[in-house]
């Protein structure tokens, strides 16, 4: 099964939302409006078309992935970062190693963009393979109610998130 990685372009806006949709369609965490988050995200002033992946199989998308730029802000300073989210793969191309191919794809291109770390929320047992840790580990809070276990971040550069800490600041976007 050969699978490309790509950039998302503006024909596959429907295809994607598909696979999101069909992704989150069984998950009793989702409220199954995740297509629609990344509809709001699209239009953000700062969304980075590079930063919006695709995973192909025979030109058929199957895959996506999101990373969009936030800031961690305390009383003094903000720092620019990444919020990882979705990452989505059709039910029936799941356990096949094409999210890991995704998120490894989205790692690289946010290191090219010159970000050092990513925040995101979510499986406790997926992402500490990619080197994510708990984010409380470096004193950064969510604005969601989710449990410290599925609250990560990862430092794309050894060290880059050692004087970082706050709350993490998400666009409107995340709220609607
Ligand atoms: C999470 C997701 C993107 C992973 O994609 P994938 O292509 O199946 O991932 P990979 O093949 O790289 O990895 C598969 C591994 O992830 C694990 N995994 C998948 N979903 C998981 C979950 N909800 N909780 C814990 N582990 C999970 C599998 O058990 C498998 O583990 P193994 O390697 O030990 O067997 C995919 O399952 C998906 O789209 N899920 C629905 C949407 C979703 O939950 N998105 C993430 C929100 S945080």
């Amino acid at each position: 099964m050969n699978c490309s990685i790509r950039t998302e372009n503006q024909q596959d806006y429907d295809k994607v939302d598909k696979v999101i949709m069909a992704a989150f369609k069984n998950m009793s965490e989702s409220d199954q409006s995740e297509h629609l988050l990344v509809k709001r995200l699209r239009q953000e002033k700062t969304f980075n078309q590079e930063l919006s992946i695709v995973a192909c199989i025979e030109d058929n998308i199957v895959g996506h992935i999101l990373l969009t730029s936030i800031f961690i802000k305390n009383k003094e300073e903000q720092f620019e970062t990444l919020a990882l989210a979705p990452v989505s793969v059709l039910p029936k191309f799941q356990k096949k190693g094409i999210g890991a191919q995704l998120i490894l794809e989205a790692h690289r291109r946010a290191q090219f963009h010159d970000y050092k770390s990513i925040v995101l929320i979510g499986h406790e047992d997926y992402y500490p393979r990619f080197g994510y840790q708990r984010a409380s580990s470096f004193d950064i809070r969510f604005p969601f109610e989710a449990p410290d276990q599925n609250c990560f971040a990862i430092e794309l550069i050894k060290g880059s998130l050692a004087n970082v800490f706050g709350e993490v600041v998400y666009p409107k976007a995340f709220f609607e």
